[in-house]
């Protein structure tokens, strides 16, 4: 364990992967998943974030997503998502970022080397995986006949991966983790897989491993080092 005053140092030849989590937005305002209630905003993620509660309340699926969209809308960028833009900048194609969240806080920081594993909230897709691209969509919703379909007659859904679906471009996510000589996790409690696999796929290819949060995630052991503090507090200077 280290504390939040040391420095990273970055050689020419370190390829750093990021991987953050739903910690990294909390000093933007944006709840986490895991509170202590269990509760993701007051949800019960079994009643709005599975397949299961989509085919059962697609209105309730919506109104959920739609307060999401609401409040990521509303919500700023903070340090750590400005922090890590300004390293994609010095590293150019040695950083690669994968984030779980669905805000859209990075790409509003500055980050473009960016993967969101989990989906995206400013976006839809047809229900019926029918082939057709997942499309820009930024309405709140007030109720199900505001929902558009698709050409092929499939109801808009949200473009999240729900528990229990694959998240997306894992190809790609393997092959970035291939390269890395470092791993920076960021803000998540290493409890949702396969995300939480990948410090141990980074570590089986020799790569540094760094996990930075106020508190100790559930697969500290698998890290380097654990640098306990704030995301915002402790990213801007952190790499040298
Ligand atoms: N903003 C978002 O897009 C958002 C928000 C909530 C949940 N989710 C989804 O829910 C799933 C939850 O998994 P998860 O592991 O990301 O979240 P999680 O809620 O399980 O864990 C959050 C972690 O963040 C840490 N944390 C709290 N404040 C922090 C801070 N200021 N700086 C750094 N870390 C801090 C906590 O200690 C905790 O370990 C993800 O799949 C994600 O897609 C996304
Ligand atoms: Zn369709």
């Amino acid at each position: 364990m280290i504390d939040s005053k040391t420095k990273i140092f970055l050689t020419p030849e370190d390829r750093v992967f990021v991987l953050t989590g739903a910690g990294i937005s909390a000093e933007s305002g944006l709840p986490t998943f895991r509170a202590d209630d269990g509760l993701w905003a007051g949800f019960r993620v079994e009643d709005v974030c599975t397949p299961d509660a989509w085919r059962r309340d697609p209105a309730g699926v919506w109104a959920f997503y739609s307060a999401r969209r609401e409040s990521g809308q509303k919500a700023m960028p903070n340090p750590a998502h400005f922090a890590l833009a300004d390293l994609e900048k010095r590293l150019g194609e040695r950083f690669f970022l994968c984030t779980q969240n669905v805000d859209d806080l990075h790409e509003r920081a500055g980050s473009v080397r960016l993967l969101h594993m989990h989906g995206e909230l400013a976006k839809s897709r047809c229900e019926r995986e029918c082939g057709r691209a997942p499309v820009e969509d930024h309405t709140v919703y007030q109720n199900l006949a505001e929902v558009g379909r698709c050409t092929c007659g499939g109801r808009l859904r949200p473009h999240i991966v729900f528990f229990g679906e694959v998240p997306l471009e894992m190809d790609r996510i393997q092959d970035e983790i291939a390269k890395a000589t470092l791993m920076v996790v960021v803000g998540t409690s290493g409890s949702v897989y396969p995300a939480a696999n990948f410090v141990h796929w980074a570590r089986q290819n020799g790569a540094r491993t760094v996990y930075i949060g106020p508190e100790q995630p559930l697969n500290a052991l698998a890290f380097t080092n654990v640098v306990l503090g704030k995301a915002g507090e402790v990213l801007p200077g952190l790499f040298v």
